[in-house]
């Protein structure tokens, strides 16, 4: 499905095992928290450190095969204490945005100048658009409907015979809506324009096909699709090619596209979920999502059975079942969220939720503050459970019938007035 960079993911992962393979000279005494096997060193005592204090027992070497690992400045194995402190983080970032929009629009500078994106997209785009601007190309930040779909007749007239790429998000993070990629795609290849499509909340839970889609850029993002963090892919088509300017310097690797090590315990994890989302997805109803479905309408169902005015923000059809971003209107969102205290859930984007701005994806549909404000993101994905669906429709009835009992515009609401006509008087 992506290609021949998934290939190199996994060539990577086999010369990822070999070197890993090096490790095995050294058995750890415990696989994990082998930090406390070290020998505590007094105040005054110095400790060097030999292979049994840090946690590892001699062992003759055997090579089963493989060779005496002698290419420590290529990489190093890494140290089991390291690995204890990582295990519960692995929080590392890469960003195949930037260099799917930077690489692009730099590399082909000289003719053209213009970029087409969305008002909805992620931060990492807009913000990409934003550094591109001072260098100065011009953006179209293109609206969408109030179902939160691109117009394929906006995107067309905005295409300019200088527009190098148009950079339209697969899967929407804050409301789940599905772009109609596969026209957007033939749309910019007659243009003969570049197509990049931010895949990361799409890859492994819709089915996507670079070529029946005409997708010249993919970003994907491992931690996203059940895979580690501090990982993911950029899929650059080769046929018509596409160039694009590094945005890393250094060694060269990836054909000069993205130099530096990759890290091949995430590869092996990003490759494997890979994967495991493949299989998924060509089990018949594609399990994965016919359960994510299931659980999703058991939410909505059991949480508008019990309270009124709920808004599913985004559109009918045209959304991944796991995103469901409801307004619960006269319910300050923020509030909502800290009293559902036991519950993870976020009023929007994941990367934007430290801000109280109401969320620019949700005013690009055209909600007023309020209604934006009031919005809640429920993300459901392969490890929800029923019982979890339930006691979440427990709690959010009961707390948004809560803060409704403390709320004068509910009162006002209840006794038939309209909110929108009362005219406040300013002091
Ligand atoms: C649509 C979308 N694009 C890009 C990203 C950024 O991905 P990463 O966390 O791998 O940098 C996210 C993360 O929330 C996302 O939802």
């Amino acid at each position: 499905m992506f290609g021949n960079r998934l290939q190199r993911l996994v060539t990577q992962q086999r010369v990822g095992r070999q070197v890993l393979g090096s490790l095995k000279h050294m058995k750890p005494v415990r696989m994990v928290s082998t930090s406390s096997t070290l020998k505590q060193a007094t105040p005054t005592e110095t400790i060097t450190p030999t292979s049994d204090s840090l946690g590892f027992e001699s062992q003759p070497v055997k090579n089963e095969g493989r060779p005496i690992y002698l290419d420590m400045q290529a990489t190093s194995p890494m140290d089991p204490r390291v690995l204890d402190a990582m295990l519960p983080y692995m929080t590392e970032l890469y960003e195949s945005n930037n260099l799917s929009l930077k690489g692009v629009a730099r590399f082909y500078k000289n003719k053209k100048k213009h970029i087409i994106t969305t008002q909805t997209e992620h931060k990492c785009v807009l913000d990409s658009c934003r550094v591109l601007q001072e260098e100065g190309f011009e953006v179209t930040y293109l609206p969408v409907q109030t179902n939160g779909l691109v117009d394929l007749k906006v995107l067309e007239a905005a295409i300019r015979p200088d527009t190098a790429i148009v950079s339209v998000m697969s899967v929407n993070n804050e409301i789940g809506v599905i772009q109609p990629i596969e026209q957007i795609g033939k749309l910019c290849r007659s243009k003969k324009v570049f197509f990049h499509t931010d895949a990361a909340q799409a890859v492994g839970k819709i089915p996507l096909d670079v070529n029946a889609m005409n997708i010249d850029l993919m970003s994907i993002s491992g931690h996203k699709l059940y895979g580690p963090k501090g990982i993911g892919a950029i899929y650059v088509r080769r046929r018509p090619r596409v160039r694009l300017e590094a945005v890393q310097s250094g060694g060269g690797q990836e054909r000069g596209i993205r130099s530096g090590t990759v890290p091949t315990p995430v590869v092996v994890g990003f490759g494997e979920a890979c994967r495991i989302a493949a299989e998924e997805m060509k089990l018949i109803d594609c399990y994965d999502h016919e359960r994510i479905e299931r659980l999703a309408n058991r939410l909505i169902d059991g949480i508008t059975a019990q309270v009124e005015q709920v808004t599913r923000n985004g559109d009918d059809k045209a959304t991944f079942p796991g995103c469901v971003n409801l307004s619960f209107a006269y319910v300050e969102g923020e509030s909502l969220l800290m009293a559902l205290k036991d519950i993870a859930l976020s009023s929007g984007s994941a990367c934007t939720s430290a801000s109280l701005e109401p969320s620019y994806v949700l005013r690009a549909l055209g909600a007023d503050d309020e209604m934006a404000h009031s919005s809640i993101r429920f993300g459901i994905g392969r490890f929800t459970t029923e019982e979890e669906i339930d006691f979440v429709v427990q709690k959010v009835c009961q707390h948004v019938h809560k803060l409704r009992e403390m709320s004068p515009l509910w009162e006002m609401f209840q006794d038939g007035i309209d909110i929108k006509s009362i005219q406040w008087s300013q002091h």
